[in-house]
């Protein structure tokens, strides 16, 4: 079985081919990250913080095959990203950023500050390395040939440059240039091309608002063949020095054979405003220390009202007038979860906080969540959003009953449902696991209040995070949709229609992946995934050893060719489940995971299948006579394709099919 396994998870892979991907903001990106490197929560991958001497690397968790596995000839590639170094002061800053092409993700033998997170003294320029890098440098070091502290280069196995050259662009032609400052705090487009034919790798740098310029920076006659490994890694690498400075990418497209897709600037997460400089330590720890001390010692109840004031003080602007019955007052939100506390904390999900809490007057329990919201841009569609939302009802819904906005805040307010999140129920040796009924009256509830967002509502609604632990449990164990909606916060951009992609990777519909874009057919994806959740009590994606994932959808999809699909369910159900209702769960999760959405039913049809007023169609008949397998999940686990590069799939594919026969 393992072994069908493999070649399944094999096949699947090989069809999505070479690696290619975009990153507009990287809140979903399958990066690995280590040292000082994070994603901050609006998107920005932060290479380094304001810590001195520190490194951080990110790496797309994936490794690439870069060679031909025929003749070894090192892959054409090309690759765009957006950066931006801002340093505490406007002249001086840490060491800069490096893309980084390496056999291996383990750079922590590497050095910060002119090593730039890369090599060490003695490894530098050791050809063992196998390391190709552009550096973006930003301090001069002598010992390592560096022009000045301001430029980019071409590194192959260590810092001594093979060439390079100030940093800057050329306007119209080779004749005009135009110098750029790595240092400026501005974000900056780089391109890193090499073609395997002409062996040539060019590197193009550019202000964000300039289209790119026809003469690249620099131009370096190389083959890479005998450099690079089969199998390599990309990411970035930096370092600071002992000025602060913050290292960021803001977006990132990659490619191996191809042209890498053109960001959207648009589209790129928003650095942090520049001069907020973090609060002194008198603010921090002097200032509440005396006003402490002045409440105390004065005794006058003064500064303690304005503090109190100002504590409770939340944001009302004429556009919000209108929404009157929906605001909450923040100090009775505040009183009712007890300040926030930690004690309250109903849990984390990926946009904020969630406390519980009892309106001081109605004695209504409820859910508060907590979202920051770094911009106010678009803060105003979406509270007209939220509100009309709010008007949604439906007994599978988390009802929304009101919000509260309070400086970068918004705090929303919903029903509080007593038994938690669904996935509570189904992994990690639960408590209490759902017996079959509940879970068949679950899914079906789950199923109604998506069709109802899809279909009965005045405005079409897509949810965009279907999964289990947003599907919450009353009283009754019924199923309810939570968090509906939220997503949006994140979208509102210049293009309504494409957005930074949100979502769980492994609910995430491949094209949704691909274009940014949500429809009800992503939601549809997402809730396949569930379905196959709920029935087998597994999550979508299991990490089970490194680089080796349990894709759930395939390890169903492996049963369901064996002919033996009830077998995958979840054995905490023992015997007590109606095997037709299973099978039905099964077979609609892998109909509902067709990578082609032109395949996935509606979530109209998905109601009429479940409550079997519809026959489901011959899964046999969909879904492999398209050119062989369609559940593919080609984004993100390329790792398999990788281990097996060789094989031809079309014969794999074949012997597959008549043995699933
Ligand atoms: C920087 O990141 C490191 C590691 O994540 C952390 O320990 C440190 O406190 C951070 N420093 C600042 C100034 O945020
Ligand atoms: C090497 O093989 C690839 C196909 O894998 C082909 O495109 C390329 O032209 C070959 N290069 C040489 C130098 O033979
Ligand atoms: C230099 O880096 C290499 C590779 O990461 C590592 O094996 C070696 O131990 C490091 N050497 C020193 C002196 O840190
Ligand atoms: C390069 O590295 C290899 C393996 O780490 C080592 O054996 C070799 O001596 C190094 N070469 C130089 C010139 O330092
Ligand atoms: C651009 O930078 C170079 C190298 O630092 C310098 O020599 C030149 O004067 C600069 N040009 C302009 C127009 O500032
Ligand atoms: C690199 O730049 C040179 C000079 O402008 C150009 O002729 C060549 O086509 C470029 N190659 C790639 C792969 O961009
Ligand atoms: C990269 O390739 C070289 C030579 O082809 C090999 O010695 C080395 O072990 C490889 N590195 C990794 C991490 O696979």
């Amino acid at each position: 079985m393992f072994f069908r396994l493999a070649v399944l998870v094999l096949l699947v892979n090989s069809i999505a081919g070479d690696v290619n991907f975009i990153y507009q903001g990287f809140r979903q990106a399958n990066l690995i990250l280590d040292g000082l490197a994070e994603v901050t929560f609006n998107g920005l991958l932060k290479l380094t913080n304001d810590t001195r001497q520190q490194k951080g690397h990110a790496f797309y968790s994936s490794p690439v095959k870069f060679k031909s596995s025929t003749n070894g000839t090192a892959f054409s590639f090309s690759t765009t990203f957006v950066f931006a170094i801002v340093p505490e002061y406007p002249t001086l800053s840490g060491h800069g950023i490096a893309f980084v092409i390496s056999p291996t993700r383990d750079l922590s033998g590497g050095l910060a500050s002119q090593f730039l997170g890369l090599f060490n003294e003695s490894n530098n320029g050791n050809s063992s390395n196998h390391v190709v890098a552009v550096e973006l440098d930003t301090i001069q070091n002598k010992e390592l040939n560096d022009i000045d502290d301001n430029h980019v280069g071409i590194d192959i196995n260590g810092l001594k440059s093979e060439v390079s050259h100030g940093a800057g662009y050329y306007v119209n032609g080779p004749d005009q240039f135009s110098n750029l400052t790595l240092i400026s705090g501005r974000p900056m487009l780089v391109w890193v091309e090499y073609d395997s034919l002409e062996q040539i790798m060019n590197v193009t740098l550019a202000p964000i608002n300039v289209p790119k310029p026809k003469v690249p920076l620099l131009s370096l006659p190389i083959d890479l063949s005998p450099l690079v490994n089969d199998t390599v890694y990309v990411g970035f690498s930096s370092s600071t020095g002992s000025v602060l400075t913050s290292h960021y990418i803001l977006g990132w497209s990659f490619m191996i054979n191809g042209k890498a897709e053109e960001l959207d600037i648009s589209q790129l997460p928003k650095l942090p405003r520049r001069g907020t400089k973090q609060p002194t330590k008198f603010w921090t720890i002097g200032m509440p220390l005396i006003s402490l001390t002045l409440v105390f010692a004065t005794g006058s109840g003064m500064v303690y009202f304005i503090r109190r004031k100002r504590k409770f003080a939340d944001e009302v602007e004429d556009w919000e007038l209108e929404y009157g019955p929906q605001r909450f007052k923040y100090k009775d939100l505040y009183v009712a979860t007890k300040g926030f506390k930690d004690k309250g904390l109903l849990g984390t999900g990926g946009f904020g906080r969630v406390y519980k809490g009892v309106l001081p007057t109605s004695k209504l329990e409820v859910a508060v969540k907590r979202v920051s919201h770094e911009s106010r841009q678009g803060m105003r569609e979406f509270v007209a959003e939220i509100v009309s939302i709010g008007r949604l009802r439906h007994r599978n819904l988390v009802q929304l009953l009101g919000y509260c906005r309070r400086k970068t805040e918004l705090l929303l307010v919903y029903d509080y449902m007593p038994n938690g999140s669904l996935d509570k129920y189904l992994y990690d040796e639960p408590m209490v696991t759902l017996t079959w009924r509940q879970r068949f009256r679950v899914i079906k509830g789950v199923a109604s209040g998506l069709f109802y967002l899809h279909e009965e509502w005045e405005q079409v609604v897509v949810h965009r995070d279907v999964k289990a632990s947003n599907v919450l449990l009353d009283g009754e164990l019924n199923g309810r949709l939570g968090d509906f909606g939220l997503a949006r916060l994140y979208d509102h951009g210049t293009d309504p229609r494409t957005t930074h992609v949100v979502g769980t990777l492994g609910y995430l519909a491949p094209e949704h992946t691909r274009t940014g874009k949500a429809t009800t057919k992503t939601d549809v994806f997402s809730f396949g995934a569930f379905l196959l959740e709920v029935a087998c009590g597994r999550r979508p994606i299991e990490q089970q050893a490194e680089n080796e994932n349990m894709i759930l959808v395939d390890l169903v999809y492996s049963f369901w060719l064996r002919g033996e699909i009830l077998e995958v369910r979840d054995p905490k159900l023992g015997t007590d489940f109606v095997a037709e209702e299973v099978e039905l769960v099964l077979n609609l999760g892998l109909l509902c995971s067709n990578s082609d959405p032109r395949f996935r039913p509606s979530m109209r049809q998905v109601v009429q299948y479940l409550e079997m007023d519809l026959p489901l169609p011959d899964l046999s008949a969909l879904g492999l006579t398209a050119g062989g397998l369609t559940f593919t999940h080609g984004e993100g686990f390329d790792d398999f394709a990788l281990s097996y590069p060789s094989l031809d799939t079309s014969s794999v594919a074949e012997s597959l099919l008549s043995e699933g026969r």
